[in-house]
């Protein structure tokens, strides 16, 4: 059984304040999602602030980036064993806006990936496809080579306890989500992709939804068999929202 997990990319926003609160609001309902997994992932400056925070409190804590690198001299960048350092269990590698708007290849993403387990992280893989992608027919093809280029370089073993997230790009802060049947298909397609490679890692591998995720659509897709959980833009900024989702996820498990 795998433990769902639902995470909030807070992406750049917050502040000390703002995290606070939203904080003490996620704290004072956790016992609502008693039995699924949270995750908040603020901006690197708050990661430290954030950790004292939840330590307490049975919410995990996930950088947005992570280097390639270990250490060196790459201003301005941030390498796994810092992150986990300063209390990171996880790292998102490859979100969608890394990989249009700073050019993260595949390759780069790959490398991402294999220093954030060296470094002692769970990577999150994000992979999706773009909306000319999906109406040109090619969304497997586009998960497919994204996922490919990091089974290629870490292999089945190195692929760890790593979670992958689907998010078409489309549907990201768009107000758009993908349909449960479609965010099925392509979960069942990742799952089966894992399956080649090593038929227990698909099994244990956690894969979640991101785009748009709200309390009104995410009910029914993490119903869906190959839904394991949520990764959280918008929605993840208001306890209130964010909780419901956890929520929904508690349900999911008990269903
Ligand atoms: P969204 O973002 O929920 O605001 O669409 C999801 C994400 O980018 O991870």
């Amino acid at each position: 059984m795998r433990t769902y997990l639902v995470a909030g990319n807070w992406k750049m926003n917050g502040s000390l304040a703002a995290n606070a609160e939203l904080l003490a609001g996620v704290q004072a309902g956790r016992a609502d999602a008693a039995g699924v997994e949270l995750l908040v992932c603020p901006p690197a400056p708050y990661l430290a602030s954030v950790a004292a925070a939840t330590a307490d409190h049975d919410i995990a804590l996930g950088a947005q980036n992570v280097s390639e690198h270990a250490s060196g001299a790459f201003t301005g960048e941030m390498a796994a064993p810092m992150l986990r350092e300063v209390g990171c269990a996880y790292a998102l590698v490859g979100h969608s806006e890394r990989r249009t708007l700073y050019g993260e290849t595949d390759a780069q993403v790959a490398a991402k990936f294999e220093a954030a387990v060296a470094g002692g992280l769970v990577p999150v893989l994000c992979v999706g496809e773009t909306l000319e992608q999906r109406e040109a027919g090619n969304t497997e093809a586009v998960v497919s080579a994204q996922l490919a280029a990091v089974i290629d370089r870490v292999g089945a073993d190195g692929f760890g306890d790593a979670v992958v997230a689907y998010e078409p790009v489309w549907a990201i802060g768009t107000g758009k989500t993908a349909t449960p049947e479609q965010a099925q298909d392509v979960h069942a397609f990742l799952r089966a992709s894992l399956a080649k490679v090593d038929e227990a890692l698909a099994m244990r591998t956690r894969i979640v939804y991101g785009g748009s995720m709200k309390a009104a659509n995410a009910g029914e897709l993490l119903a869906q068999t190959d839904i394991d959980g949520g990764l959280i833009g918008g929605a993840s900024l208001k306890a209130e929202a964010f909780l419901a989702i956890a929520t929904h996820a508690r349900d999911a498990a008990g269903a």
